[in-house]
């Protein structure tokens, strides 16, 4: 019998600070978000049954919005930290990443974190790059709504480096052409990230966490990595 029962799709709505390319930012022409965190996030609700709707919010909003129910998740190529554990409940770790430092291709005085004292360094407000610079001696903070703002602003001169996530601040570097900036010293952490759900939300985060494992069975999530970071 051709009759069909219309089930009406559970809504996801997830939350992102989407200018943070690989993970998550707007393609050029067609405007729609798009990076791994999209797709895996994407994959994430087809396991669940669900239709995820992606929310651009600033970084800094991502957690009072979980807080406040006005999203369901946020992936956003978010480090698990402890401090942020005490709000929201984290997913497994389904990307290992870090801080780097870039300054300009013809900077040749900052070569390690050391040498970033007294220096002027721009971040993205409420990113761990923000609290791992705010730990540099003597050295001037400048926070940004977003990382490529901080890399407008080195462009510019008014920073003499950026600390933000590795795999960002390489995709920044080869988009450029390596020819604005470069990246240099050895990576200052060692950060996962995390899907984020409110801490009431327990139930949710275990669906979640499920899902990433079949992705990671089934071969889906390989294929994701592969499409957005080569192998
Ligand atoms: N991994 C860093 C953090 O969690 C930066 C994340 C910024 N994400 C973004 N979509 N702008 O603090």
């Amino acid at each position: 019998c051709g009759k069909q029962e219309a089930k009406p799709a559970k809504v996801l709505k997830v939350g992102s600070e989407a200018a943070f390319a690989p993970f998550e930012f707007q393609d050029e022409s067609t405007k729609e978000y798009v990076g791994f965190d999209i797709d895996l996030i994407k994959a994430i609700g087809k396991q669940m049954g669900a239709e995820v709707q992606i929310q651009n919010m600033g970084f800094d909003g991502l957690i009072p919005g979980l807080e406040a129910n006005s999203i369901d998740l946020a992936i956003s190529g978010m480090t698990i930290t402890e401090e942020r554990a005490k709000k929201v409940s984290f997913s497994k770790p389904y990307y290992k990443s870090g801080l780097t430092m870039v300054v300009k291709s013809d900077n040749t005085s900052i070569k390690s974190f050391k040498d970033l004292e007294g220096k002027k360094i721009a971040v993205q407000l409420g990113t761990t790059g923000a609290d791992e610079a705010k730990k540099v001696k003597d050295a001037q903070i400048r926070e940004f709504n977003s990382a490529p703002e901080a890399f407008l602003e080195l462009k510019a001169g008014g920073v003499d480096a950026v600390v933000n996530d590795k795999p960002v601040n390489e995709y920044y570097i080869a988009k450029t052409g390596g020819n604005d900036a470069k990246m240099v010293g050895e990576p200052l952490t060692a950060e996962d990230y995390g899907i984020a759900a409110s801490g009431k939300n327990k139930e949710l985060i275990a669906q979640v966490d499920k899902a990433i494992e079949e992705l990671k069975k089934n071969g889906e999530y390989e294929k994701i990595y592969v499409k957005w970071f080569g192998k």
